[in-house]
């Protein structure tokens, strides 16, 4: 499993403040080719989803930025990409972990059962109506064994020995499968296999509605395509569309 262009030009750093904001740099600078990759063994300013911090052991755990060139989207498709991501990281998961669950959590946190293995944050610089660049920010627990109690990693599910330079090179291999699937224009597909992987989909769950500080029993009905989430009210039949910050999976 081989990729063309994802990790051709690989940057691996020992210790950095975050792998995101040192592509973030680099651009700054200069020219950088699709598929450019900064990776971290440690990160002093290792960042996550609202704002929060991205916790990681040094040299345990796949702490990377991917630069990409998706000129092809607009801003109003900037959700797809997202999918894409979180679809391939998923298989790349799912390829390790073969008899175990691997669900996507909306919008794109990866889980092994009810275990939190791996986040994304995805930062898109826009041009006019486009996406310009986009620096993709994987975080994956390998071998990390003390984790909150709502994470996991690859080898407390396994407990395998992994090589990390062959799990970057798959993981690559994923990345570049559905960002290719993404240029050639297949957005139903990806919405399609995204829906099939999200953890919840069309089942009874409840959720945490943080404006009303309430409770609800409901069903994911689907995903609209700037990336709100759609939810049956299981009592009143309502729907109701939610961004990331207004609700809570309990
Ligand atoms: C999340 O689930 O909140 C997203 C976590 C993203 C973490 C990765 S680690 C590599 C890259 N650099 C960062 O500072 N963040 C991302």
């Amino acid at each position: 499993m081989d990729s063309i262009f994802i990790g051709k030009n690989y940057t691996f750093l020992v210790s950095t403040d975050s792998t995101n904001t040192r592509l973030k740099e680099l651009l700054k600078l200069e020219n950088v080719l699709e598929g450019t990759v900064i990776s971290a063994g440690f990160q002093t300013d290792g960042r996550g989803q609202r704002g929060a911090t991205w916790e990681s052991k040094a040299d345990e755990n796949i702490l990377l930025s991917i630069l990409l060139h998706p000129k092809f989207l607009s801003i109003q498709q900037q959700f797809l990409l997202s999918q894409a991501i979180a679809i391939a990281v998923q298989k790349f998961i799912n390829y390790y972990l073969k008899d175990q669950v691997v669900k996507i959590k909306w919008p794109n946190d990866i889980f092994v059962g009810n275990k939190k293995i791996a986040g994304m944050l995805i930062e898109n610089i826009l041009e006019a109506n486009f996406i310009k660049y986009s620096i993709v920010g994987i975080g994956i627990n390998i071998k990390q064994l003390e984790v909150l109690p709502t994470a996991t990693s690859l080898k407390l599910e396994s407990n395998m020995e992994y090589d990390h330079k062959q799990l970057e090179k798959d993981l690559f291999y994923f990345i570049e499968k559905e960002y290719l699937l993404l240029r050639s224009g297949a957005y139903a597909i990806i919405k399609e296999t995204y829906l099939n992987s999200l953890l919840g989909f069309n089942e009874v769950r409840k959720f945490y509605i943080t404006q009303s500080e309430q409770e609800m029993l409901g069903k994911i009905l689907g995903v609209l395509d700037n990336g709100m989430l759609t939810i049956k009210d299981d009592s009143s039949g309502i729907h109701h569309t939610f961004d990331l910050k207004e609700i809570k999976f309990l």
